[in-house]
């Protein structure tokens, strides 16, 4: 029998993106043959997001406008995989009927038995959630990606129980990976070419295992070599230590930047979300990270319009965005998710036109602070990993500095994943434009 086709779409957040690459590899060791187009496949792999409705909206408009590819090609298989799968489960494959296996982010271990079930005409769905599964012997494909940074999952899970978010649902029991995998994965993709890897978890500075915490572990992925970036992604601000800071500032190669998700800037919502920390540590902690790391860039995420919030709360997040002066920040309008502690105990009180302008106010806020702190940029000389053209023109590249900034600058003869040095010498609110100087 010929060899069978896989197609994996990916949604949601990095995470997301790094499973599909464990299960790229779990499927090829298989002997499935994983492709980048949906064009001769026989199964459609969808690894989906459950953050929002809007996320699980979009998923399910793709699944029905997958029924045309199936009815050209009946052999055509659909999976779920991913944080919806888990949310739903196999009432999922109830309420969209060309749905025929739906697989949780714990056991994709199981897909290639799952998959040989299915091309037998049968419906699976497995979502058990495991406390110790890391996939940590899986060496993932890198697929869709530059050949310059790849992600390097770290833990799995959460169990903040942040009051509005559904991950905790999805993922399961927080775990780390054993650290000698990592380092171990970090060094096959340094001798690979690679120049930059992002560690992932959904809160990595409660990263454990046997001892070894985020900073050891970082200083540890830092020493494979100087000329590797390191990234991370999360930190939850209740756990940001000094000692974090320090193997920062320690390591050249760890990028200065940090993602410290603050949601809200009023004390009040912050109680009610079960952040865990006030408006003041968070302060805190955005003085410690200058103080250590002075060229650190920092970025965050912010819900408008969470259960009883008033335009005070509003307010006092919009002040808080005045005082730490973010990067950039991800923003989003509170959306009720099923099982949390909000669908259970909260009211989704603020209308969404009310939600969405102070979505609105935040986002224009942000827009002028990013431009601003652009503006300062102007004149500044950095290290650029180069990462390919531009997107608006062929003649220009585009490439990232430490902080995480975008610049691009005329190509000259420049290749991707070089390092180069670039003089900044205009901007907007989302890109650095600059000049080569070496
Ligand atoms: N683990 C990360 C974030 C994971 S989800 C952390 O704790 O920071 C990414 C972002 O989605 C969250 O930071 C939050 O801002 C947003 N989010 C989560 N649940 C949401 C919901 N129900 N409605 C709107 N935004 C939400
Ligand atoms: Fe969700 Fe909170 Fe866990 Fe982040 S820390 S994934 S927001 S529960
Ligand atoms: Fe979405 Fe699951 Fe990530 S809900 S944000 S894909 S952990």
């Amino acid at each position: 029998m010929a060899e069978k086709t896989v197609y994996i779409e990916t949604y949601g957040c990095q995470m997301n993106f790094a499973d599909s690459e464990v299960v790229g590899s779990i499927l090829g060791n298989a002997g499935y043959t994983v492709s980048d187009t949906i064009g001769e496949a026989d199964f459609v792999l969808i690894n989906t997001c459950a953050i929002r409705d809007n996320a699980e909206q979009r998923i399910r408009k793709r699944v029905r406008e997958l029924k045309a590819s199936q009815s050209r090609r009946p052999q055509l298989r659909i999976g779920i995989l991913g944080c919806m799968a888990e949310r739903l489960q196999s009432q999922l494959m109830v309420e969209e009927e060309n749905v025929s296996f739906v697989v949780g982010p714990d056991s994709y271990r199981k897909l290639p038995e799952i998959l040989q079930q299915v091309a037998k005409g049968r419906k699976m769905a497995e979502t058990e959630l495991s406390t110790t599964e890391t996939y940590a012997d899986i060496e993932p494909v890198r697929m869709g990606g530059n050949g310059i940074s790849a992600y390097i999952s770290i833990m799995r899970g959460c169990q903040n129980y942040c009051a509005y978010c559904v991950v905790p649902y999805t993922r399961g029991r927080e775990r780390s990976r054993d650290p000698e995998t990592i380092v171990a994965e970090a060094k096959a993709l340094y001798h690979n070419g690679y120049k930059e890897v992002t560690l992932l978890g959904q809160n990595v500075n409660s990263y454990n295992f046997n001892g070894v915490g985020f900073p050891e572990l970082m200083a540890m992925v830092a020493e494979v070599s100087p000329r590797m970036r390191v990234r991370f992604a999360t930190s939850h601000p209740k756990d940001l230590s000094d000692s974090l800071l320090q193997t920062m500032a320690a390591h050249d190669n760890i990028c200065r930047c940090v993602h410290l998700p603050v949601q809200s800037g009023s004390n009040r919502m912050l109680k009610l979300m079960n952040r865990h920390y006030t408006a003041e540590w968070y302060l805190d902690r955005i003085d410690a990270i200058k103080r250590y790391v002075p060229d650190c860039s920092i970025t965050t995420d912010v819900i408008a319009g969470f259960c009883t919030e008033t335009e005070e709360d509003h307010q006092a997040t919009l002040e808080m965005f005045r005082r730490v002066r973010y990067d950039y920040a991800y923003m989003f309008k509170f959306s009720m998710r099923p099982d949390t502690y909000a669908a259970k105990h909260l009211q989704d009180d603020i209308p969404d036109e009310i939600k969405t302008r102070r979505l609105e106010e935040i986002i224009a806020l942000q827009g002028q602070i990013a431009l601003e702190n652009n503006r300062l940029e102007i004149g500044k000389e950095y290290e650029v990993l180069v990462e390919g053209p531009s997107h608006r023109s062929d003649a220009q590249y585009f490439g990232r500095n430490s902080q995480n900034k975008v610049l691009v600058f005329d190509r000259h003869d420049v290749q991707p994943g070089q390092y180069v040095k670039v003089r900044v010498t205009d901007c907007t609110a989302a890109t650095l434009k600059g000049e080569l100087i070496q």
